[in-house]
């Protein structure tokens, strides 16, 4: 690692931005860090290792100045508690763009800018923005170092809790450096949280414990495949490794290439007779996949093992089948409602060598969130700092507080799941949280009716118990936030892949963990019994299990479902299963719409499927 003070160039604030030209290889990337850095006037520049000893003096440091508390040592080993700006805790949807050359590309589910327009605009607020703070170069793998499917990005930030939490969640720092190149093209991503601590007159600006600015701006530009990141600090909008990189600008790369950058878990299950099957899974935001990627199965004999929790990169093999990699080393997970009923490998996985962000803090240096034990702690520091108790309003934890964890700490993690070639998928699965119509497991007849199930996941804002659907929130292929271009074009792409991999494609399903009774609670307990459909699933795909073919796809048959001890009765079991033809054409009307907002970007075959099950339910 280098370390050189000073950019010693002059200050080009408010230039237009044409000097900042990332190329492939390892010169222009030179030629950019510099470029940057004269734009943006850090006082020092610190290329990352990634070495253990500079992971721990960017620790000690962040701790010294109050931005980041060490947790007990004996209670928490390793680990840090993070709160941020009370402003800055979660993705920012509307301040995220799609900079592509056409708006059409962006598609009418992304916000799109004019990519001229927005680098001027992004080159006048990065510059000077880093005065008076280090800048730190970051290079990182995703995907293995070498890996087939795996590639190389470069992140300049300003802020040291990016550059330690990207040290857990990709393979970063002098073995991702040494990929590069003459050659190599890597993603280039700046990121600044947009508070010099140097004013325009030259004074100076006291830091505060989560720097960032009121206004935020992540944006990408998939000609080029690059990300600029502005005013944020927290994870979805500052860690450009992962959304930004890994779906938004890998999803555009997989277009090109002819792969797959998704929005999915993947597990690898056996069973009791010893099959091993692997399994990839998308589910929206907050609809359950770390929890299902670290389940603990609840029959006898199962055995699940975690190969990632969020982003899946697919690309079909040497053998014709669909091959995938978790491009992530760490988990960047939910830790409210995560306890040791729910969800006991991941309390395991977060035992050490853990960041926390916005969760709360004992008096004794643990943390604590809400579900984390069944009682609270009579006394709690809140995730803002101030004293709490369970009288207190508001939850203690920020409901989207996270932890950051290495992967390999989780104890279901599978023992290769960091395998160059990834593993081969035999089933995918698409879910959203939906209170009705939805049965528990559904199968798709063919991968293009999968491909149908995958264009028109959805789920509820409130729980619609009675009466005529809700107002539905699509999101296809739990993608809406993350597809880096026309979402219809998405779906075209997924038929594509489909056509290459023929008969070796794997079989894809429907699954609703969340259906709600008439009297509004869950018909299903979910979680660690969630292995009774993987077990269904398992049957289907070794021909052990016969389906009865609904409109809305294949349903286990009476008794084909495993739900000894459950305690459901019949009437539970119609409901989870039931598809009433009404509530269904309305819900049809509704993706009508749905697939109108693309016009006529939205494939033929996914307009058949559509009209197919019209005719089905008309006819039920
Ligand atoms: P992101 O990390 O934001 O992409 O979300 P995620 O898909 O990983 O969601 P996560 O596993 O963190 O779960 C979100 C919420 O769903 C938590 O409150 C869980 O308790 C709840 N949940 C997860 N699985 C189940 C389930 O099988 N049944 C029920 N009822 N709730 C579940
Ligand atoms: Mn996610
Ligand atoms: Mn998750």
């Amino acid at each position: 690692s280098t370390r050189s003070t000073g950019s010693g160039s002059t200050p080009s604030t408010g230039s237009t931005g044409s000097t900042i030209e990332p190329g492939p290889g390892i010169d222009a990337l030179r030629r950019w860090v510099a470029d940057v850095a004269s734009l943006t006037q850090p006082d020092d520049i610190v290329w990352v290792d990634g070495s253990e000893e500079e992971n721990r003096s960017l620790l000690t440091g962040m701790v010294r100045s109050g931005s980041i508390v060490a947790l007990d040592d004996s209670l928490r080993p390793g680990s840090f508690l993070a709160r941020s700006d009370p402003a800055d805790v979660a993705r920012v949807e509307d301040r995220t763009f799609i900079c592509s050359a056409t708006e059409a590309d962006a598609g009418p589910t992304n916000n799109w800018r004019d990519p001229a327009e927005m680098r001027e605009e992004l080159t006048a607020r990065f510059g000077g923005s880093m005065r008076g703070r280090t800048m730190y170069v970051v290079p990182f793998s995703m995907g293995p170092v070498g890996g087939a499917i795996s590639q190389v990005g470069v992140q300049v930030t300003d802020s040291p809790y990016v550059v330690v939490s990207t040290r857990i969640m990709t393979r970063m720092g002098a073995e991702a450096l040494a990929e590069i190149g003459p050659d190599t093209e890597w993603v280039p991503a700046l990121h600044t949280v947009g508070m010099p601590l140097v004013a325009d007159d030259g004074s100076a600006v006291g830091d505060v414990p989560w720097p960032s600015n009121e206004v935020k701006i992540i944006a990408h530009f998939p000609e080029t495949r690059e990300i600029w990141s502005y005013g944020s600090g927290y994870g979805g909008n500052a860690l450009l490794a992962k959304k930004c990189f890994a779906l938004r600008i890998a999803s555009v790369m997989a277009r090109q290439d002819g792969w797959l950058a998704e929005h999915m878990l993947l597990i690898r299950l056996t069973t009791p007779a010893g099959k091993v099957l692997h399994i990839a899974a998308a589910f929206p935001s907050a609809c359950g996949k770390t929890n299902f990627a670290m389940m603990t199965p609840s029959l006898p004999g199962w055995k699940v093992e975690t190969i990632g929790d969020d982003i899946a990169w697919l690309r079909p093999g040497a053998d014709g089948r669909l091959w995938a990699i978790n491009p992530e080393a760490g988990f960047f997970g939910v830790a409210p409602g995560t306890g040791p009923d729910t969800n006991p490998a991941a309390m395991a996985t977060v035992r050490s060598n853990t960041i926390f962000t916005n969760v709360a803090m004992t008096l004794d240096g643990d943390v604590w969130w809400e579900g984390a034990t069944e009682e609270p702690p009579k006394h709690l520091i809140d995730w803002r700092g101030r004293p709490w108790t369970p009288d207190s309003p508001e939850p203690a934890a920020h409901p989207n507080a996270r932890f950051t964890v290495a992967a390999a700490q989780c104890p279901t993690i599978s023992g290769d799941w960091d395998s160059h070639d990834g593993v081969p998928i035999d089933a995918i699965v698409f879910g959203g949280r939906r209170a009705t119509n939805v049965p528990l497991v559904a199968e798709a007849e063919d991968w293009e009716h999968g491909v149908f199930f995958g264009s028109t996941i959805s789920s509820e804002q409130t729980a619609a118990a009675e009466g005529p659907v809700g107002e539905l929130r699509l999101d296809p292929f739990a993608m809406l936030p993350f597809c880096g271009y026309n979402m219809a074009d998405h779906w075209q792409h997924w038929l594509e892949i489909g056509d290459q991999l023929g008969s070796k494609a794997p079989k894809v399903f429907r699954v609703n963990w969340f259906r709600k009774s008439s009297d509004g609670g869950y018909l299903w307990p979910g979680f660690g019994e969630n292995i009774r459909v993987l077990e269904w699933i398992a049957d289907r795909l070794e021909d052990d299990a016969e389906v009865e073919w609904s409109p809305v796809g294949g349903l286990p048959r009476v008794g084909g479902l495993d739900v000894a001890g459950l305690g459901l009765d019949g009437f539970a079991l119609d409901e989870l299963f039931e598809v009433d033809a009404v509530a269904w054409s309305a819900e049809a009307e509704q993706l009508r719409a749905h697939f109108d907002r693309f016009g006529d970007r939205v494939p033929q075959r996914l307009r058949d499927r559509l009209d197919q099950l019209t005719r089905r339910l008309d006819a039920a």
